[in-house]
This record gives C-alpha cells, sequence and structure tokens, in this order.
C-alpha cells in the first residue's frame, strides 16, 4: 500500500526534476494488439519487448515480474511469492500458486512470548521484520513453471531485461526514493542498509539504481533456475538465514512446490468471473460478495451514492466475516468454497441486511452455517505503508496473465540475501499468530489459518479475470491487503454496474469493509455529504488518503482494443502497441 504523501510537496518537487511523476490518468491507454499494465513502466516495457519479440502473454508475464523484482524492490520479488490466473485465448483458464510456504521448523505458536501475548514488531523474533519472519519463497519456482509450461520465449529470454536493469542501473522515481528513505525498519539490517541505502546516503530521485549482485542472481537463475531451490544458491540462502537466526532452510528450499489448482468462478448479472481459490480468500470473497449484491439494484442506487456504498460495505462485512472463520490452506484444512460462493447462501446473507441501517459486526448471525465458534472481538486500524503489486497483460491473440506478488509489507522482512542481492518476505504474518488478535492488517484470523509447517499462510491477494459472453473482457487485481478484495470488487462494479470505463473504475474513490475493526475505510475523495449520509445510517468511517494500484485491462466489446488502465495512486504506466 503507498504511504500517503503530501500533495503540496509532491508538486513542488517534481517541477525541479527530470523523473517526472506520473499524473493520474484520466483515460485509458489505447491499444490495438496487447497491452501490460504494471506499477512500473520500466517493467511493463519489458513485457511489450517479449511480446513483440514473439512471445505471449504468459512469456511478457514473467518478464515484467522478474522487472519488477529489479525496480520495484518494496515487493516486486524473488525472495516472496504470489498467483498467477492465466486464461489462454481457447477458454482454458489456469492458476499458478507460488505462495510462500512455512518452514518445517514452524509452530502454532512461534510468535508468542512466554506469556501467550504476540511478539511485537520491533523484537527480532517477530513475525513481520526479521529472519523469523521469513517463509520459504515462491516467486523465482512460480515464474520459472509459468515460463516453462505456458511460454514461448526461452528462460534467458525472458529474464534478460530485468539483468539488464538491475547491471546498467534506473533513475529512481521520486516516489521510490522516497520509500526507500521513508522505511523505518530497513537500516537495521547492513546489507539492506549497503545496498538500498546506500550506507545510509539516502538515494535520491532521479539517482541511478544499480544492483550488481541481483544482476549476478539473476543470471544464475537463467542459466539454471534449478539452483535456486536445489543448489548452490539454495545453500547460500539458507545459510544467510540461518546465521540470522531464521528457520527456513536448504531442505526446506528443496521440498518447495508450485501448486496449480482450479480458480474459483463465480457469475455476476450476466458476467463470468474467474478468480483466486485458496490458500487466497480473494476470490472466494469476491464472488460471495458480488452474489450478495446481485440482489440489489445498484446502478439505480448510483455509483457512490450513501444507498448504493451502504449495501456493499454490508456485503464486504459478511464475506470478511466468513473469510475469517473458515479459510486458510485448502491442502490442510477444509474450506467450504462451494458453499461460500452459493448462490442460494448469499441469499440468505442478503436478507439480514437492512438497507437503511450498518449491521453491527458483533451481532451477525451466520446462516444456517455455523461449524466454527465466533473467534474475535478485539481489533486494531489498518497501518501503513504496506506494499504487493499486482500487474496484467494481454496478448495480441487474447491470452490474458493476471499476477498479485507480494513479499508482504514494503520490503518484507526488510532482510537482504547477502550476495545474493534480493529482499526476503514477511508473509509468516499472514498466518494466524493468536487467534482473535489482529495481524499486521488488522484482519483478524481463524484457526483454519494456523501456522504449520509447510503451510500457505491465507491471503487476500485476489488476480482475476471477468468474461462477458465467454469472451475476455477484464484482467483486474490490486495491492493493500485485505483491501485487495474490495479494491478489485469495487473495479468490477465500476464497470458492471455503473458503467465506467475501467480508467474511471480505477480512479473512483474506494471504500473497505473488512468486519472487524467495524467501520468503513473511505478514500477522502468521496463527499463528506455521502460520508454524513453513511454516518447516519450507523457506519463508523475511517478516512484515508487512498491505497492500492489497480493495474488494470479492459478489451473493448466493440472494437477489440487492449484498453490499459493504471492506477494514478501510484507510479505505474500501462504499455500497449
Ligand atoms: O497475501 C496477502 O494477502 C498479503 N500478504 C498482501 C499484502 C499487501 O497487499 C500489502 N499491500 N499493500
Amino acid at each position: 500500500m503507498r504511504i500517503q504523501r503530501n500533495p503540496a510537496v509532491l508538486s513542488g518537487l517534481s517541477l525541479l526534476l527530470t523523473i517526472s511523476v506520473a499524473a493520474a490518468p484520466l483515460r485509458p491507454t489505447h491499444a490495438p494488439h496487447a497491452m501490460v499494465a504494471s506499477v512500473h513502466e520500466l517493467a511493463s516495457r519489458a513485457g511489450i519487448e517479449m511480446l513483440q519479440a514473439g512471445g505471449n502473454a504468459v512469456d511478457a508475464a514473467v518478464a515484467t515480474g522478474f522487472a519488477l523484482a529489479v525496480v520495484h524492490p518494496q515487493a516486486g520479488n524473488l525472495g516472496g511469492g504470489g498467483f498467477m490466473l492465466y486464461r489462454n485465448a481457447a477458454g482454458k483458464a489456469r492458476f499458478i500458486d507460488f505462495r510462500e510456504k512455512a518452514p518445517a521448523a514452524a509452530t502454532e505458536n512461534m510468535y508468542l512470548d512466554a506469556q501467550g501475548n504476540v511478539i511485537p514488531e520491533s523484537s527480532k523474533d517477530s513475525s513481520v521484520v526479521g529472519y523469523r519472519a521469513i517463509g520459504v519463497p515462491g516467486s523465482v519456482a512460480g515464474l520459472v513453471y509459468a515460463e516453462k509450461q505456458y511460454g514461448k520465449l526461452s528462460l534467458e529470454k525472458v529474464i534478460a531485461p530485468a539483468i539488464k536493469l538491475a547491471r546498467d542501473g534506473f533513475p529512481l522515481a521520486y516516489e521510490d526514493a522516497q520509500d526507500l528513505k521513508d522505511d523505518e525498519y530497513l537500516a537495521s539490517f547492513p546489507e539492506s542498509k549497503r545496498i538500498f541505502l546506500r550506507d545510509g546516503n539516502y538515494y535520491q530521485p532521479g539517482d541511478l539504481f544499480k544492483q550488481p549482485e541481483l544482476a549476478r542472481t539473476l543470471e544464475r537463475i537463467a542459466k539454471n533456475p534449478d539452483d535456486f531451490y536445489h543448489g548452490a544458491m539454495a545453500r547460500e540462502l539458507a545459510a544467510v538465514i540461518h546465521k540470522g537466526g531464521g528457520l527456513v532452510t536448504a531442505a526446506d528450499l528443496a521440498a518447495y512446490e508450485v501448486k496449480e489448482r482450479e480458480p474459483v468462478r463465480g457469475t455476476y448479472r450476466g458476467y463470468d468471473i474467474i478468480s483466486a481459490p485458496p490458500p487466497s480468500s480473494g476470490g472466494v470473497a469476491l464472488i460471495e460478495i458480488l452474489n450478495i449484491l446481485e440482489g440489489f439494484d445498484l446502478a439505480k442506487l448510483g455509483n457512490r451514492s450513501a444507498a448504493s456504498i451502504h449495501l456493499e460495505s454490508e456485503a464486504f462485512r459478511r464475506a470478511f466475516y466468513d473469510r475469517a472463520d473458515f479459510m486458510g490452506d485448502p491442502d490442510f484444512a477444509k474450506v467450504p468454497v462451494a458453499q461460500l460462493i452459493d448462490k442460494k447462501y448469499a441469499e440468505a446473507w442478503r436478507d439480514t441486511i437492512d438497507t437503511n441501517h450498518a449491521s453491527p459486526s458483533k451481532d451477525l448471525q451466520r446462516p444456517s452455517f455455523d461449524e466454527l465458534e465466533r473467534v474475535a472481538e478485539s481489533h486494531a486500524s489498518i497501518r501503513e505503508p504496506e506494499n504487493t503489486t499486482h500487474y496484467s497483460v494481454v496478448d495480441v491473440e487474447g491470452n490474458a496473465v493476471s499476477v498479485t506478488t507480494t513479499l508482504n509489507d514494503s520490503f518484507g522482512s526488510r532482510v537482504t540475501a547477502d550476495g545474493l542481492g534480493f529482499l526476503l518476505n514477511d508473509e509468516m504474518d499472514d498466518f494466524t499468530s493468536k487467534v482473535g488478535v489482529p495481524n499486521t492488517y488488522g484482519l483478524i484470523q481463524g484457526p483454519a489459518n494456523s501456522i504449520g509447517p509447510g503451510k500457505r499462510p491465507l491471503s487476500a491477494m485476489t488476480p482475476t479475470i471477468v468474461l462477458k459472453d465467454g469472451k475476455l473482457l477484464l484482467v483486474i487485481g490490486s495491492p493493500g491487503g485485505p483491501t485487495i478484495i474490495t479494491t478489485v470488487a469495487n473495479v468490477l462494479m465500476g464497470v458492471v454496474d455503473f458503467s465506467l470505463d475501467i480508467q474511471e473504475a480505477v480512479n473512483a474513490p474506494r471504500f473497505h469493509h473488512q468486519w472487524l475493526p467495524d467501520e468503513i475505510l473511505v478514500e477522502d475523495r468521496l463527499s463528506p455529504d455521502t460520508m454524513n449520509v453513511l454516518r447516519s445510517k450507523g457506519h463508523k468511517l475511517l478516512v484515508k488518503h487512498f491505497w492500492g494500484d489497480a493495474e488494470c485491462i479492459m478489451i473493448d466489446p466493440k472494437t477489440g482494443e487492449r484498453l490499459g488502465a493504471s492506477d494514478g495512486r501510484n507510479n505505474g504506466k500501462a504499455v500497449g502497441y
């Protein structure tokens, strides 16, 4: 999630800089053949370069993914994990799960102190910062797998742009220099301080940022990808983590495996939704939300009217309540996906919504679905700045790829692997450290998401594809922790319910509810009058400047044109040809 910035400071500075701050686009980028939308123009261009060299959408996505590991170290990564949703032009959809896994030595209570309290993030033993927060990384395995299974070009070819960017450097944008300067913990780790803070002499906007160790690591992966999990690189990485007191071993790396899963599917007002199954909660929650809302005429109530936001927030509240109780790694816990995305179940939830008054989260009564005990009452507000990144690709044939990838927090655990030049994740915090105690995103988690060896932590990442009449319409996704799910829902409903174009849907003010804390998070551009009407319905509001970074593509149903929408809340760019 991007740090909120002072617009006055920003505009003053941008006058002085040759590195421009991207203006929020008001209209989509049009291209006849293909499009890549990502948080960084250089990463989008890496993807386009592959398409123009005869590659397909997967080649482009893999090239963009590796390039993001170089140009967007806040979230682009080799040391993290993610999900790739791929739908080929013939209509076959696959979901590639390269989420991190807990190391074999992980235990259910590993983030609790002797008194049974969650260890704070300032401690070296926390689930958020430092070596013990690191889960077994999946990104390299995932990108290499996708390339081998579904790409047309070679691994060497698709990694080449990333190697060049790391070796020759690239000019840092204002936002990136600022993120490096602002991070509270990066300087606590000598290797991270040396590389990302130039030994404490902060990078300035426009400075060339070179990463020679990362370039070498990428070259090694290009030559022998197996080295990362089974060879010398695995041993080097495990040694670094062991020295720092972390749990991930060479055996954990060797045991890591990518999983291909069936995407979760639903329908909404005649559109087909294809999205992320567990271990993401994203697709299931998204479909549950849409199922609940299908029974209301949102278009009639109006885009961003208090009446529509009220109903949408009530649907968000209910889906997040179910998320907390039922979702986790499907390889370890039975997740009742079919029930949760059932239209009749949604109808029963819909009947509990009062169109005029907020339903307090503590009083929610789940319709005939009480397998688990309610777990929590305590809560905290969402903390910033966190980071993850989403990118979307559509090629000339109509193959589509939707990828969300993350280190969890901005710069992950803040640990850089000595000599290897890449940051490691803090994905362990996505597990339930303690039932009923909120994680870094204020999320209350249940026993289904408890820590265990080899488990994947529950995610909110929601890479999604939407079809109309069987044809590709939208490729969407965003970062933002739990707000990912509601951002994706907001963008989707913007197009489907409110007839916005994809850029308008991305730009529109966001709102979010996650059951607990019992409040609607709203972007401050929402009209104060609307906020007051929501308050009068009994909602508590938490107003923030902005969040998320939806990097999306829509296909114009009439012309087939690719319409790219990059999110002005960050510094991305949709590039097409
Ligand atoms: O997988 C998840 O749900 C989280 N690790 C995502 C974190 C995130 O999106 C932070 N972003 N702004």
